[in-house]
């Protein structure tokens, strides 16, 4: 086999076998197929596309790469959730402990955040102590006591996934559903979970800028985990607008805290309880309705905030900075932005937001860069409010004027004020299985009636 040929057919529409696929993964892993062969062949993929079979298997075959987490010793089901990365998004950090209290198991592997995205990993780091840097059996050990652990993946976990989203990363070729499904649950599949709930993230501040683009990759991520035998749901909810209020590092570890008081905006609230509920259900715990019952209740009654308190124990953080929030890390500089008019916010390109917040500090442009975990960005107003000349939009944190420069400007940029007032967008969009797709909030999405 030659992986001249295997290029060549792909760049001519055919479909690849999987002797070809798992030739093209172990020899590039291995090192006997250049970077520049790969890169030709994610081209051809990014241009020709991939059967539900051939992303199946280059899913299969670069989750056979590296080691494989065995979860199997945890009691009872094991769920896992993730994001395909947004803005604000600190869903992880409510819906694994409420999930947790309510005797569902959550053994997590995440990751940090790049470019306009936040990373749960670098969330959990500006909790004073807390460490992400667990061994496995250690990880083990925190999940069996308390239900849920949240850690950074090692470095044997799909080491094919690796050196295929840098090269990707260089080559023009992230923006590809089959390579971006495979790159995501080749890693789901690796780390173990029995149930995976996806959250594809639909609009300005997603990957997914369109309603089109995000159901074709929330398809395709379920056919691959259910072709490996993993109970896989995916929902589809709204990035046109940051999650919540809070972007930055510390900044939306409380703002996650008060939502597990029950204190969350209400976009915020409606998406955890919404994803901790469809987790729920996958593992047995009644209908969706009773299971959105019960997680309210979780929160009402404290228990999903003293399970959070718990796994920061465990892993070596500080609990009581959760309800004192003088513990964390202080910015050195802050600075409110207001409106320079009065009118409608009738858009906000989410993705200018996430790099006017990396601009401040809170995220990182290049993979290696530090980052400010007091860093960020704190909303008073989102898409669909009313403002009045000078009324505060936002409050900036950072450590020095020239970051906050720097960031009210991409801020500023990002915000569109306007005199009429935008349709109101929904929160949940759809919710897809193997049963087929169930429309949720999709159909008052402007662009999808138009
Ligand atoms: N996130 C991933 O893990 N992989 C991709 O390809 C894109 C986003």
């Amino acid at each position: 086999m030659r992986m001249y040929d295997i290029i060549a057919r792909k760049r001519d529409g055919h479909e690849l076998s999987d002797e070809e696929i798992a030739f093209f993964v172990g020899g590039y892993v291995a090192g006997d197929v250049p970077d520049y062969q790969a890169a030709a062949l994610c081209m051809a993929i990014f241009l020709r596309g991939m059967t539900a079979r051939e992303t199946g298997c280059l899913t299969a075959a670069m989750a056979r790469s590296g080691e494989t987490v065995d979860l199997s010793s945890l009691p009872g089901v094991t769920v896992d959730k993730h994001s395909t990365g947004g803005v604000g998004d600190k869903t992880t950090l409510v819906v694994a402990p409420l999930v947790a209290s309510c005797g569902v198991t959550v053994a997590k592997m995440s990751g940090r955040g790049l470019g306009h995205t936040g990373g749960t990993l670098d969330k959990l780091e500006a909790i004073p102590g807390l460490s992400v840097r667990q061994g496995p059996e250690r990880f083990l050990q925190i999940a069996r006591e308390c239900g849920c652990a949240v850690v950074g993946q090692t470095d044997d976990l799909v080491p094919a996934d690796r050196k295929l989203y840098a090269l990707r990363d260089v080559t023009a070729t992230v923006n590809s559903i089959p390579l971006i499904a495979s790159s995501v649950m080749s890693k789901k599949l690796a780390a173990g979970p029995q149930c995976i709930l996806l959250d594809v993230k639909c609009g300005s501040g997603a990957f997914m800028k369109d309603e089109g683009s995000a159901l074709e990759l929330a398809q395709a991520m379920v056919a691959i985990g259910e072709q490996a035998g993993r109970h896989t749901v995916a929902l589809v909810t709204d990035m046109s607008r940051p999650l919540g209020n809070a972007i930055g590092n510390a900044l939306e570890v409380m703002e996650a805290c008060e939502a597990l008081r029950g204190k969350a905006p209400e976009d915020l609230e409606s998406t955890c309880v919404e994803l901790a509920a469809t987790l729920l259900s996958m593992a047995g715990k009644g209908s969706l309705a009773a299971c959105r019952a019960l997680a309210r209740r979780q929160i009402a009654n404290g228990e999903a905030f003293a399970k959070l308190g718990e796994m920061v124990r465990l892993q070596g953080g500080d609990p009581a900075c959760l309800s004192d929030f003088s513990r964390f890390a202080q910015p050195a500089a802050s600075r409110e932005v207001r409106a320079s008019r009065a009118g409608w916010i009738c858009h906000m390109d989410t993705e200018r937001v996430g790099v006017a917040s990396m601009e401040l500090g809170a995220g990182r442009a290049r993979i290696d860069d530090a980052i400010d975990h007091a860093a960020g960005i704190v909303l008073a107003h989102k898409t669909g409010d009313h403002v009045r000349r000078g009324e505060l939009l936002a409050t900036l944190h950072a450590s020095s004027d020239a970051r906050l420069d720097a960031g009210e400007a991409t801020l500023r940029e990002a915000v569109s004020l306007c005199d009429e007032r935008p349709p109101d967008t929904p929160h949940l969009l759809a919710r897809v299985s193997a049963e087929g797709v169930e429309w949720l909030g999709w159909a008052a999405r402007p662009s999808v009636r138009a």
